[in-house]
């Protein structure tokens, strides 16, 4: 079964897709295209769980008021989560003042397409017969049929669906097993079966098989020119000087010729490698580790050298290489489970909700290995991978528990806690959409020129700053952890975080993490709202809350808030 990764909460996604499309042709640009991505506060993730949603969403205004481009969780609660929400006990975080409301709400990204918007197009040709069924093969999870990119759904896998999502990305092949799960993939690396082995009806149509246990049913998809191009598509990561041994830190190479950037990253994603590394005439596959960081980017003009196949392209040459990041999952960090051996430490991962909390849960189960808890159960977390969240938040079988409380008991009973604390104004904005987002995931415009949101942060805003003052002064050993470091110095942030968590850092794991952080980076969720929707007196009070808890943090002699944020 496949784990589950995702984003986290944006602005600006049409822009951004426009300036993406721009920018394919000039890969070079594209760098300054991530930072802007970065600045404008997503970072996507995406795996397993999340990419199922991607595929549905944009098929018709239906699905997709249904998923939204926004927030998966808002969602779950009405469809998922309405299965367990009365057997397991219920999100109860909220102001002091307000009971049982709604969940975490950190932006998921859930639609479209890194490459392109033109979804649509390219779901209906699968439709129309583009994908032809080739028979049953096995499945081993130790050794996988179809490596690429996978997702799971208990509830609603279908054919289609799974079609969609390998389609949309690129691949040759997708595989339904044991009614719900999918797997794409390259090539298929298995042998095949009888077809009465694969006897599983989908989840979500029973009149359709998806697999058997350890089977996966096999289709292949007849690639558009749409998704031919987009496999060809990959994500710039920078001009980087050749390590001391390419043949260790890439391990795959060949000469090709009438070289393109197309031609060196279609070869790695083919061998399966998410990076592809381009020499002038000799492209290298690989992945990221401490031989080949990529923490270093050099001056792209040192790269700058004609590709023979492609004029208006970059090939790097012998010094430097030019170097993408392929759609090929990086399974290094993919795998999950849960501790060995019962904790007696509980560690919180505290956070105000919109800042991020299940985003940083997603790092935190990459990077460790192990799977996070939940002082809530969220059903629709669950069922997108999140496997602790079904544990009792005492069950000590979880790295950390995510909680939005702010009490001084809940507080004082964890042994120590990772306090995420993010920029107020986002924040609140992140919140207020989850709130008032119902299915499309956006708060309206009535809503934002209404009573409610004036109302909102009028409660909320003093609540952002007595959650993170109230966790630095009952908790017990506090690691604070500011969500915008994080996003600009993710490698370095998160090893912390692994070391404050007791265990041992793998870096090579860790650059994994990072690197799947935007290998498939989509849509951003949050729809720009056209004004400013604070008021000259909203930010005096906000200003106000954010010197009290910087000048806390500043007596503490933690980090204080970033500069960006900070009032002056
Ligand atoms: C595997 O596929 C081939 C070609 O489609 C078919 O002839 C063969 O019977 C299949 N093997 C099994 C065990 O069904
Ligand atoms: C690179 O590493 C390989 C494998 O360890 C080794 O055989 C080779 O000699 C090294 N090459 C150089 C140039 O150091
Ligand atoms: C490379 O380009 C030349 C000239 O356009 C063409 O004749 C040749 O077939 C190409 N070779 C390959 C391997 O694509």
């Amino acid at each position: 079964t496949g784990g589950s990764c995702a984003a986290g909460g944006s602005i600006m996604a049409r822009a951004l897709l426009k300036i993406q499309r721009y920018f394919r042709r000039k890969p070079v640009r594209f760098f300054s295209f991530i930072l802007l991505y970065l600045t404008a506060g997503s970072l996507v993730f995406l795996h397993s769980g999340f990419s199922g949603d991607s595929g549905q969403a944009g098929r018709d205004p239906l699905t997709l008021a249904e998923n939204g481009p926004l927030s998966s969780e808002s969602r779950g609660l009405g469809l998922i989560g309405r299965v367990f929400k009365d057997t397991r006990r219920a999100a109860r975080f909220g102001p002091p003042w307000m009971k049982g409301n709604g969940q975490d709400g950190p932006a998921w990204v859930s639609a479209g397409s890194r490459s392109r918007g033109a979804k649509g197009k390219n779901t209906k040709e699968t439709e129309d017969g583009r994908a032809k069924y080739i028979g049953c093969y096995v499945d081993d999870t130790q050794k996988r049929a179809l490596r690429g990119v996978s997702f799971f759904d208990y509830k609603k896998m279908t054919v289609f669906r799974c079609q969609d999502n390998c389609a949309e990305r690129g691949y040759m092949y997708a595989g339904l097993e044991f009614g719900a799960e999918c797997y794409c993939g390259h090539k298929i690396q298995a042998a095949n079966v009888s077809e009465s082995e694969c006897n599983m009806e989908c989840k979500g149509e029973k009149s359709n098989l998806c697999g058997g246990a350890n089977r996966l049913s096999i289709y292949r998809l007849e690639l558009s020119q749409e998704s031919a191009r987009r496999y060809g598509s990959a994500i710039f990561k920078g001009c980087f000087r050749r390590p001391d041994n390419v043949t260790l830190a890439l391990p795959v190479g060949a000469v090709i010729q009438n070289m393109s950037v197309d031609k060196c990253v279609d070869m790695c994603t083919e061998k399966e490698f998410s990076l592809a590394a381009l020499a002038g005439d000799k492209c290298h596959c690989g992945f990221p580790t401490i031989l080949f960081t990529l923490h270093e980017p050099e001056e792209e003009e040192l790269c700058i050298h004609r590709c023979a196949g492609e004029d208006f392209e970059s090939c790097g040459n012998d010094e430097y290489f030019v170097v993408y990041q392929t759609q090929v999952q990086d399974n290094r960090c993919m795998d999950r489970r849960f501790l060995p051996t019962r904790s007696k430490q509980l560690t919180a991962l505290a956070s105000f909700p919109g800042a991020g909390n299940t985003w940083a849960r997603h790092l935190i189960e990459l990077a460790t290995g192990y799977y996070t808890g939940s002082y809530y159960f969220d059903g629709s977390l669950y069922n997108k991978g999140f496997k602790g969240e079904r544990d009792h938040w005492r069950s000590g079988r979880t790295i950390c528990i995510k909680t939005h409380e702010s009490g001084r008991k809940e507080i004082e009973s964890f042994d120590s806690s990772i306090l995420i604390i993010r920029n107020p104004y986002k924040a609140l904005m992140a919140e207020f959409n989850r709130k008032y987002g119902g299915h499309i995931g956006f708060a309206s415009q009535a809503h934002w020129k209404g009573k409610e949101w004036p109302e909102f942060v009028k409660n909320y805003a003093p609540w952002w700053a007595s959650h993170t003052l109230d966790w630095l002064k009952y908790g017990k050993n506090v690691h604070v952890v500011h969500f915008e470091d994080l996003k600009q110095d993710l490698f370095l942030k998160l090893k912390r975080m692994v070391l404050f968590l007791g265990l041992e850092v793998s870096e090579d794991r860790l650059l994994c993490v990072v690197g799947q952080k935007d290998g498939n980076f989509k849509r951003s969720g949050l729809r720009k709202l056209e004004y400013d929707p604070y008021t000259p007196e909203m930010r005096a009070t906000i200003d106000g809350l954010i010197r009290t808890v910087d000048a806390t943090l500043k007596q503490r002699k933690v980090t204080r808030v970033p500069e960006d944020y900070r009032p002056r």
